[in-house]
């Protein structure tokens, strides 16, 4: 039997002929029957794990980076901090809560608001304001904005290179109603900016190309007057991103906590996800107002919040425990969640000491963390069950 989402890729190829691939992504993630409208995507019973859904001190992290901004940039009584594709409100619960007992000040003056293309359901709302939509609507605000796995889930293109030219991706049908793509030569200037100058000779090349960031930083530089903006995901600089090593394995499906099969399989029921060309999002970034201020691994990031001092407290405080200590590190093990990147961009700041960004930070160790809840993974760790998982 076929799913309603595979029937309904079926019909838009009925009815326009081949499609792109990037369509085709936008049908199986986001129609009314995509991915993303099912329940329990994330988690022991979802289909992967991401850093806030490990414990809560990923976002208590974050709250501590929030605070320092929020100095650095003299304290505003009024902050936005809106949090993009904050999926099932993990991430968004998790800052507010840390916020509120790091610091009332901010707290005070903090809106932050959620926003993704799905409906987040959250029984209490901790003051947070959930709004379902694919752009952010606030305009010109002092903000932070922030994303954990946001860009690898857009839509993206999909082009191949052979003989020296370049190919976009099409979805189509055969005789038999089986799915099958078809390669149209590719109008390269569109993609200007995107693509390397020599792609063409990466014979035999096949990847993503993200077009769908473009209109994300142009919505975002109507958002922020001034501020800071935090993106995490995984993904390469350009040089890496356009090589044979990384040539068909940059687009990944996951169902069930298993990674790669065929995209065309379980329509609407697996995730699709592609790598970040980081250098892209700096570039489009800049040209939008957006200027790089630090790039660096998801692990140093940490390292730079004092993580390092509150897994040595676990090690051996009173409260020690190894198993916690196991866990929370893998957000920093490198082959995993630890090598993704973390590039921060400000706009508008003026003459501020960006020293200070990241520097002396750590979580006040009489303070407690959020509370861990069910959908933390240390909510089972807690209760002794252990699993296999998929961090992405
Ligand atoms: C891979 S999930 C990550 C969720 C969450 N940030 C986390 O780390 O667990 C990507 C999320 O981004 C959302 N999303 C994708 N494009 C979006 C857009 N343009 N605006 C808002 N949300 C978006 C999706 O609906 C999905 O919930």
């Amino acid at each position: 039997m076929t799913s309603r989402a595979e029937d309904l890729v079926r019909g838009h190829i009925h009815k326009n002929g081949p499609i792109s691939f990037e369509t085709f992504m936008e049908v199986a993630l986001y129609s009314d029957v995509g991915y993303y409208r099912n329940k329990d995507i994330f988690g022991l019973r979802g289909d992967y794990y991401t850093s806030p859904h490990l414990h809560p001190i990923f976002g208590a992290m974050f709250a501590l980076q929030i605070e320092r901004m929020w100095e650095i940039m003299g304290s505003p009584a009024n902050l936005y901090v809106i949090e993009q594709g904050g999926g099932d409100g993990t991430l968004a619960v998790d800052i507010s809560t840390a916020v509120s007992s790091l610091n009332v000040s901010l707290y005070e003056s903090l809106k932050y608001v959620c926003v993704d293309r799905q409906k987040i359901e959250i029984e209490d709302s901790f003051r947070i304001q959930f709004a379902e939509s694919e752009h952010i609507s606030i305009e010109d605000q002092t903000c932070i904005i922030l994303s954990n796995e946001l860009v690898d889930s857009f839509p993206v293109r999909m082009i191949e290179i052979i003989d020296k030219e370049i190919f976009e991706v099409f979805v189509d049908l055969d005789d038999k109603g089986d799915f099958i793509e078809s390669l149209m030569p590719l109008n390269v200037s569109e993609l200007a900016g995107f693509l390397p100058r020599d792609i063409q000779n990466l014979d035999g090349y096949r990847g993503p190309i993200n077009t769908k960031t473009r209109e994300w930083y142009s919505n975002l530089s109507n958002v922020m007057k001034k501020g800071f903006m935090i993106t995490i995901d995984y993904g390469f600089e350009k040089d890496l991103y356009y090589s044979m090593q990384k040539s068909h394995r940059l687009l990944q499906t996951y169902y069930r906590h298993t990674e790669g099969s065929s995209p065309y399989q379980r329509i609407g029921s697996q995730d699709l996800t592609a790598h970040v060309d980081f250098d892209s999002l700096r570039e489009i970034g800049l040209s939008n107002g957006f200027e790089e201020i630090e790039y660096l691994s998801q692990s140093e990031w940490l390292d730079s919040m004092g993580l390092a001092n509150i897994l040595q407290q676990l090690r051996v405080g009173p409260d020690k425990n190894r198993a916690m200590v196991n866990l929370i590190s893998t957000l920093q093990d490198p082959s995993g969640l630890g090598g993704f990147k973390v590039l921060i961009q400000g706009k508008n700041l003026g003459n501020i000491d960006l020293e200070r960004l990241n520097s002396d930070i750590s979580w006040p160790l009489d303070l407690r963390f959020p509370n861990v809840r069910e959908v933390h993974m240390a909510y089972s760790r807690e209760r002794g069950s252990a699993y296999s998982l998929n961090f992405f």
